[in-house]
């Protein structure tokens, strides 16, 4: 019979996007949908790194080398000394976005049958990436209670087998906003040496790190050969659709890896590369981040002040990213609820897209009650689309009641 791979078959799909479908009904049907589920910023893209790619100097758009055009891979090693990460443009390559990053490191690190530490809740394409490479998914649980930061090292160190490759994480974290202390990296840095491990961190929310420091794995100098760092433009600079990032090791053998990986799927894009080239180029570029950074930490503020009005709520505030997630004690199914928000409910014309919490876990039944939302949105909106998600909460939460009576 013909049928299609038991991995592919086995995939979830986002649980950022599954109920995409239902937002678009809800449109067609007229309802305004806040969308709080996705990472999209609204930020323009800076005119810099568009200028760079309306002129770039192209007359065949042909492939770039495997690896990145060499002016780009010296831009990024450049942007990494300003923070005091010395890297030789030999240990990074370019790739197509984060998303390619994690997915090179996680095929470099682990073969089919090994298993993989990620601290949960986590980026859910590392679950699915992880699942169509064969390799096992171990959760390191973490509670709001605690910010999202890690358990006690010797927690940790128990769930390491002869099977662990590596441990993977983004900092600061997509989806709880968490940013690792340095003594929380240091302690994994311990695990990672004394046990063989890898450590693949992905830092695409560098710079939006509101409080503590984000602290990039590449400064750890006893990760000299365990590190993999996994980076991209898309969040940045508002850039998500350039399709473009960048991974990096001190380890030969792990660029070696690399290098080959590259080679088997030919090149990153062409056209983004001169974007990027051109937006580093540009010095006031650390000030256009700026900016939105201030503009990021201001709606954060904004949001937790307002979710914090919502009864049977539990938060903690994000240290970084453009993320919380959020515990409504209040409902037992957060997918029934993101649902019903888009098929059965409206506040004058007006309604909330939420992402379920259950799909950023791999323990089954965690995330049940929670839910993430994105902040990339005006702060009058984020307002009023608290407003509304309150009003839809109780409403929720009323014709669950009318139901069970119903039912007895
Ligand atoms: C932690 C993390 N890594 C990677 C990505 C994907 O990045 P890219 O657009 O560069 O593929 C995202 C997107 O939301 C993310 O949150």
């Amino acid at each position: 019979m013909l049928s299609v791979s038991n991995r592919t078959a086995q995939l979830e799909g986002s649980p950022i996007r599954r109920l995409a479908p239902l937002a678009v009904a809800a449109k067609k049907a007229g309802k305004t949908v806040y969308h709080l589920n996705i990472g999209q910023p609204d930020i323009p893209t800076p005119r810099s790194f568009m200028d760079g790619v309306k002129d770039a100097p192209i007359d065949v758009l042909s492939y770039s080398p495997s690896r990145g055009i060499a002016e780009t891979r010296e831009a990024f090693v450049r942007y990494y000394a300003s923070f005091g990460i010395d890297l030789d443009p030999e240990e990074l390559s370019v790739t197509i976005g984060g998303s390619e990053g994690f997915t090179f490191a996680i095929q470099t690190a682990c073969n089919p049958g090994d298993e993989i530490l990620i601290p949960e809740p986590f980026y859910p394409n590392y679950k699915g990436q992880a699942l169509v490479h064969g390799v096992k998914v171990v959760p390191i649980t973490t509670r709001i209670e605690d910010g999202f930061h890690l358990p006690p090292i010797e927690g940790i160190e128990r769930l390491i087998t002869d099977r662990t490759r590596a441990i993977l994480f983004s900092n600061p974290a997509n989806p709880t906003g968490v940013a690792y202390r340095r003594e929380e990296l240091e302690g994994l840095a311990k695990l990672a040496t004394e046990h063989d491990l890898f450590v693949i961190s992905d830092e695409p929310y560098r710079e939006l790190t509101y409080d503590g420091e984000a602290v990039s794995i590449l400064s750890l100098p006893e990760l000299r050969e365990h590190a993999i760092l996994v980076d991209s433009i898309s969040k940045r600079i508002s850039a998500c659709g350039a399709r473009l990032g960048c991974i990096a090791s001190r380890n030969k053998d792990v660029i070696s890896a690399i290098d080959k990986l590259s080679q088997i799927r030919l090149s990153p894009p062409t056209f983004s590369q001169y974007g990027l080239i051109a937006f580093l180029r540009d010095p006031g570029y650390k000030e256009t981040i700026g900016r939105m950074v201030a503009k990021f930490r201001s709606r954060r503020d904004t949001l937790f002040d307002a979710l914090g009005t919502i009864p049977g709520a539990v938060l903690r505030k994000p240290e970084g990213a453009f993320y919380i997630f959020v515990k409504f004690t209040q409902i037992d199914d957060s997918e029934a609820f993101a649902r019903f928000m888009l098929t059965d409910f409206d506040m004058d014309g007006e309604t909330v897209m939420v992402a379920p919490g259950a799909g950023f876990y791999a323990t089954e039944g965690k995330g049940s009650n929670e839910v993430r939302l994105a902040y990339v949105l005006e702060e009058e909106k984020l307002i009023r689309a608290v407003s509304v998600l309150r009003a839809g909460l109780e409403a929720y939460v009323n014709r669950r009641a009318e139901a069970t009576v119903e039912i007895r």
